[in-house]
């Protein structure tokens, strides 16, 4: 399995690069995008999977609101290099990664993308909290993870993008 290590500044063209291969280059136009814009990533949680020099997976994460009060991580965008698909390597990027912000404190994450793949990892739908995402078309694919115990209990309402200001604080 390569070894993860975190996101490097000189990275950035190689995972954008992975990143339209993986999602097709409209993906700016996704309404996960908006939550981005203006706001700096969870640098801690931006990982790559390397090998031989070569960036194999990514995974990066942003800080979103939740409702009035809430707060969690946005996971994503996670891909793997087509061909290195099947190999475990996005397993090992989300898992690290999820370890990663439970140890630095973060209580929740949410994520667009398959429950089929995602729920392995324990989201569940948001749905069930009463978290939606406006602007998200198929609001199926939008889920939630506590990553303390009962970290979602309470929470609910739209996902929305950060303050930059809060954006700057760390968790
Ligand atoms: C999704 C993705 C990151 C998985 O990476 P990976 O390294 O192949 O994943 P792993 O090797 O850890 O796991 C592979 C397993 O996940 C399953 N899987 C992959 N994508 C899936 C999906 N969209 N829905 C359901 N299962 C999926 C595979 O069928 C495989 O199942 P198996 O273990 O029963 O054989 C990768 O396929 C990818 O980059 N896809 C395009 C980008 C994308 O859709 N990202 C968001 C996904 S939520």
């Amino acid at each position: 399995m390569p070894p993860i290590r975190k996101e490097r500044p000189q990275d950035g063209p190689e995972i954008e690069s992975l990143l339209d291969r993986a999602f097709g280059a409209d993906r700016h136009s996704r309404s996960s995008y908006r939550l981005r814009e203006g706001i700096e990533p969870v640098h801690s949680l931006c990982l790559v999977a390397e090998a031989e020099g070569r960036i194999l997976g990514t995974i990066r994460h942003w800080p979103v609101r939740i409702g009035t009060t809430g707060s969690a991580l946005l996971l994503g965008p996670i891909a793997v290099d087509p061909p290195q698909e099947g190999r475990g390597i996005g397993g090992l990027l989300i898992r690290t990664a999820l370890d990663r912000a439970a140890a630095e404190g973060h209580t929740a994450a949410v994520a667009v993308g398959a429950q089929g793949y995602l729920g392995r990892f324990g989201f569940k739908s948001a749905a069930r909290y009463g978290i939606n995402l406006p602007g998200l078309k198929q609001s199926g694919r939008l889920l939630a993870l506590a990553l303390a115990p009962g970290a979602l209990d309470g929470v609910k309402g739209a996902i929305a993008r950060v303050s930059p200001e809060a954006a700057s604080c760390p968790p």
